[in-house]
């Protein structure tokens, strides 16, 4: 006898979880190998470090007593010799020298890519129905978390040089009145070089806006965290670094730092790493436990190598020049190619330049723009993406990411070339 099923098996969790854009988008960037995709977040591949990771890995494999240890599992929290140079220096990195209880490497976790930092941190904090605040637009991989979770997102407008303090503000007095502040856990900022709009935050902006959660703690009556994804900090080509929020002393208690070793190194060794305050660090540390009791040893191995031996810091200054470069091929190319109508924002370092079209003028996944770019092969990231469901404000859909981070200089400006032409068509 057949058993129809009424019910499915699958957890409140599973149902919720939307397919990720993300994996859609890697999918056919790998299925269709003519088109040039200015969409995914990959990185350069021609730069990817092949020789030094061969040179570290043989290092490390020469003798038994170094190889054993990294082929045996390590510890949940992760390698003690990468967590202590990470945290020397991202410290220095931030202007500081001597011992700081905020790079503590005792208050780091290294991940999976800070892919899973994020994920276990909104595990950390978040029940369904509770509250997070994020950029708008902001790193669509993470709205994707978000509404796995079942949180309620919304999207913080922006300004040149990161958050409307003005707007972040208004949102915060608008969720005490409703009495929801009670469920806003943390507000999360991609600070350096923004994915989506290549913009950073100032660090007087960061400041202010941990000042202003801060404020609304005592209403909300718990802290209110300021998730800062620093996924793009060292892929800076242009101007001055900024601080991070661990700078800021007095709050540095409120700040989840999330960074990772793909983007600046080798995008496939997925080693990420993130400073916690407590208690959020022993819950993302037990819930780690259980995810995987442990990031790849080899691999933190391979990177703790890499950093002592200053192969890291050679490479990372190449990297920077060649993506200058790209940058700088694809500005040409927006220049020459482009509407005039179409505004575009310069980065200082990253991987993205995203494009404001006419408000007309659609670009979404199904608009006849996308489809149209598809048809010449070549297509975007759509900015409509990059928006939470936010019932306080329509989600635009006139904006698109262009990556200039995978496709070749030949490709940027073939893509660039094509792209103009459809855009053409519709603006
Ligand atoms: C803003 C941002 N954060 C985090 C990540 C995750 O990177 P990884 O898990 O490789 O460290 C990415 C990847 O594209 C990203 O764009």
């Amino acid at each position: 006898m057949k058993l129809k099923m009424k019910a499915s098996a699958l957890s409140q969790l599973a149902r919720r979880t939307g397919p990720p854009p993300i994996s859609w988008l890697m999918q056919l960037a790998l299925s269709r190998p003519k088109l040039i995709s200015l969409a995914a977040g990959f990185t350069d591949n021609e730069s990817l470090p092949v020789e030094e990771i061969r040179e570290t890995l043989a290092e490390i494999l020469r003798t038994r007593k170094t190889g054993q240890p990294a082929l045996q599992y390590g510890s949940t929290q992760g390698d003690p010799v990468l967590r202590k140079l990470t945290a020397k220096y991202f410290q220095r990195l931030d202007g500081g020298t001597g011992s700081s209880r905020a790079y503590s490497p005792e208050r780091m976790i290294i991940t999976n890519g800070s892919q899973q930092l994020l994920y276990m941190t909104t595990e950390a904090l978040c029940d369904p129905g509770d509250i997070v605040l994020v950029e708008d637009p902001t790193y669509f991989v993470y709205l994707g978390i978000l509404q796995s979770r079942g949180a309620t997102v919304r999207g913080v407008r922006m300004e040149n040089d990161g958050l409307d303090l003005v707007h972040l503000e208004k949102i915060l007095e608008s969720l005490k009145k409703s009495g929801e502040l009670r469920r806003l856990k943390a507000l999360y900022l991609v600070s350096y070089f923004q994915n989506p709009t290549g913009i950073t935050t100032s660090f007087a902006k960061k400041i202010a806006a941990l000042k202003l959660l801060k404020n609304y703690e005592r209403a909300a009556g718990h802290p209110i965290y300021l998730l800062e994804d620093a996924a793009y900090r060292e892929l800076r080509f242009g101007g001055e670094d900024v601080k991070s929020a661990l700078a800021a002393k007095e709050y540095s208690n409120r700040v989840i730092y999330a960074g990772t070793y793909s983007k600046p190194f080798a995008t496939g060794t997925r080693v990420g790493f993130g400073w916690l305050p407590e208690p959020v660090f022993t819950a993302v540390l037990r819930i780690k436990g259980n995810h995987d009791f442990g990031t790849s040893n080899l691999l933190q191995q391979l990177l703790a190598r890499a950093l002592a031996s200053g192969r890291y810091q050679r490479h990372l200054g190449e990297l920077q020049m060649r993506y200058a470069n790209k940058a700088r091929t694809m500005r040409a190319a927006l220049r020459e190619h482009f509407p005039n109508q179409v505004q575009w924002q310069e980065p200082e370092g990253g991987l993205y330049f995203w494009a404001r079209l006419p408000r007309n003028v659609k670009s979404g996944m199904k608009s006849k723009l996308f489809q149209a770019a598809l048809a010449k092969d070549v297509f975007y990231v759509p900015g409509l993406l990059c928006y939470a469901e936010d019932s306080t404000r329509r989600k635009p859909d006139n904006e698109m990411r262009i990556s200039f981070g995978s496709a070749s200089d030949e490709n940027i400006r073939e893509g660039i070339r094509r792209l103009g032409a459809v855009l053409k068509k519709f603006v």
